[in-house]
Order: structure tokens, then C-alpha cells, then sequence
């Protein structure tokens, strides 16, 4: 299995995890960090729908609060035939801890797309504007 298909079963896995009663629409992440650790986040809904947290999100503070720092890739699994971009919310989050990193995107299928953070967020706000 070459690298981008182990992180892409690593978010197909963390989807099954999805607390998504709300929606339905059930979301897995995969995040690699530079010491090769991977971590899974699948988005957990809420009651009050505006609680909810994204399945990147979850994936990179399991990772922060893990002690890693510098991370290569991430991925986004869905069960839709148009693939899933991460939202406003997680791209600044993506950003703030990955910096430029390919975001595989990918369905149950075996549909994937990689694309550059710096494509999805060409003019972030970051600590180079304080
Ligand atoms: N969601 C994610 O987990 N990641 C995304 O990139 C897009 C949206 C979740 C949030 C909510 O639980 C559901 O998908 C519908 O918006």
C-alpha cells in the first residue's frame, strides 16, 4: 500500500467512528505527522448542531494534544460522489499546524484528488500578519 492509500484507509476507518444522527452525512480524517504517526478524527455532531466539530479538527487536536508537531498530508473520506473539501473552519485550522500540505481527498469508491493547501487557502490570516 503506498503512503496515500495507507492515510485514506486510516480515514475510511476513523468514519466509521462518525456521530453524525444530525446530518448523516458521516466524515473521516487522517492526519500524518513527520515522525510517522497517523491520526484518525471522524466529526461528532451535537444536539445543539452548532457544537459540532469536523472531522479534521478532531484529527489535529487528537495530534497537537498528543505532543506531535509538523505534519505531511491529510485526508478526507466521504461516502459522495463529489468529493469532500474541508470547510472555512478546518482549512484556517489545516493551516495554522500544516502549513502547505496535500489534502487527499477521497470516496468509498476509490475516487481520490489531492490538492495543495495553498490552492484551497490562497490568502490565509496566519501569524505572519500579527
Ligand atoms: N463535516 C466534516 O466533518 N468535515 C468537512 O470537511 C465538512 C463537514 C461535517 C460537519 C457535520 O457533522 C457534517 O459534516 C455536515 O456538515
Amino acid at each position: 500500500m503506498s503512503e496515500n492509500e495507507t492515510l485514506i484507509s486510516a480515514a475510511r476507518q476513523a468514519r466509521e467512528n462518525a456521530h453524525a444522527p444530525y446530518s448523516n452525512f458521516r466524515v473521516g480524517a487522517a492526519l500524518r505527522a513527520t515522525s510517522g504517526r497517523i491520526f484518525g478524527g471522524c466529526n461528532v455532531e451535537n444536539a445543539t448542531y452548532g457544537l459540532t466539530v469536523c472531522a479534521e479538527r478532531v484529527a489535529i487536536l487528537k495530534a497537537i494534544s498528543e505532543g506531535e508537531r509538523g505534519f505531511n498530508a491529510i485526508s478526507v473520506v466521504t461516502d459522495t460522489d463529489t468529493l469532500t473539501p474541508p470547510c472555512g473552519a478546518c482549512r484556517q485550522l489545516i493551516w495554522e499546524f500544516c502549513g502547505d500540505v496535500p489534502v487527499i481527498l477521497a470516496n468509498l469508491k476509490g475516487k481520490t484528488e489531492t490538492i495543495w493547501m495553498k490552492d484551497l487557502f490562497p490568502k490565509p490570516f496566519d501569524s505572519s500578519n500579527l
